[in-house]
């Protein structure tokens, strides 16, 4: 338990439930790491109370906050500025709070780069195939189209794919049951949908069919090795997990916050894992 003192920086994160994130967790390894005097917390904010309670926590002197479901759209209508980043993920996961400004980013494109580069995968190298269209799909989309990137995606429904592609020109569309066909074409593989969580069916996908040099991502860390990326691994494809994408989202935002560039580091995997194994 760390003592804070009367200057100590607060930051948190808001969310609807927010009992399961581990960003306290994370955040709070750094803050001991770096011996920083400030606390990151959990804030449990009704969605209804959501524009009110961060103009509340602006106005108590909290340096800013991480923003998850069922927030994320609502915090970039609440901002008084937004970078890039926000824009074309047309949601915000972080918001920062300056002269009375509520300045929000979208931290998630990003952390899904590092993420690829911290495994040595250069997120340009070829043609992207997305599974999935909700939010997570919008920002990993965005963040590869903004590299000049080709991306293909294959969502269930697929007006939800073509409301998807109205907000990112460039986007190629194609059936779900289309997947396995459009497959060999592609650098890089992105699970985005919820298929591979713990509870859920796997994503069923026919990787034998994979371009050699294929990389399978998934952003499900719940297992930390879905069922995807284990058989990516089985047939020696090179398989990247979802932690590290939480890891480096959290990344610019405690920078801001508390002014130390955060290292991610298998130290700080093992402490946020332990924690997805035990529960
Ligand atoms: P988020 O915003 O966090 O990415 P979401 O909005 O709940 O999450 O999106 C979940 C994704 O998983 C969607 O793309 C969903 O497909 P639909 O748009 O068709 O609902 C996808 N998904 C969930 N269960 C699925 C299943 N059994 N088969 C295929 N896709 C599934």
């Amino acid at each position: 338990m760390t003592i804070l003192s009367g200057t100590a920086r607060l930051a948190g994160i808001t969310g609807w439930p927010v009992r399961h994130s581990r960003s306290p967790r994370l955040h709070g390894f750094w803050l001991e790491r770096y011996g920083i005097d400030g606390a990151y917390v959990p804030l449990p904010i009704a969605p209804a109370d959501f524009p009110a309670a961060v103009r509340g926590l602006m106005l108590a002197g909290f340096a800013g906050v991480n923003v998850t479901i069922p927030h994320k759209v609502a915090a970039f209508a609440i901002c008084d500025e937004v970078d890039e980043s926000a824009r074309r993920a047309g949601a915000v996961n972080t918001l920062v709070f300056g002269n009375g400004k509520i300045i929000g980013s979208n931290t998630d494109g990003w952390g899904f780069l590092e993420n690829l580069r911290a495994h040595g995968v250069d997120p340009a190298a070829g043609p992207a195939l997305i599974l999935g269209a909700g939010g997570a799909a919008r920002a990993v989309a965005a963040v590869l189209l903004s590299l000049g990137v080709r991306v293909t995606l294959a969502n269930r429904t697929r007006a939800r794919a073509e409301a998807l592609a109205r907000e990112l020109p460039g986007l190629t569309l194609i059936d779900w049951d289309q997947r396995d066909h459009a497959l060999p074409g592609n650098a890089l593989l992105v699970n985005t949908t919820s298929l591979g969580m713990a509870g859920h069916s796997p994503v069923e996908i026919g990787l034998d069919r994979g371009a050699r040099g294929l990389t399978v991502a998934d952003i499900v860390y719940v297992p930390l090795e879905t069922p995807l990326l284990a058989a990516a691994r089985a047939r020696q494809i090179r398989a990247v997990e979802g932690l590290g994408m939480l890891l480096y989202q959290a990344v610019p935002g405690f920078r801001a916050w508390f002014g130390v560039d955060p290292a991610v580091d298998e130290a700080l995997r093992r402490f946020v894992a332990a924690d997805l194994l035990a529960a």
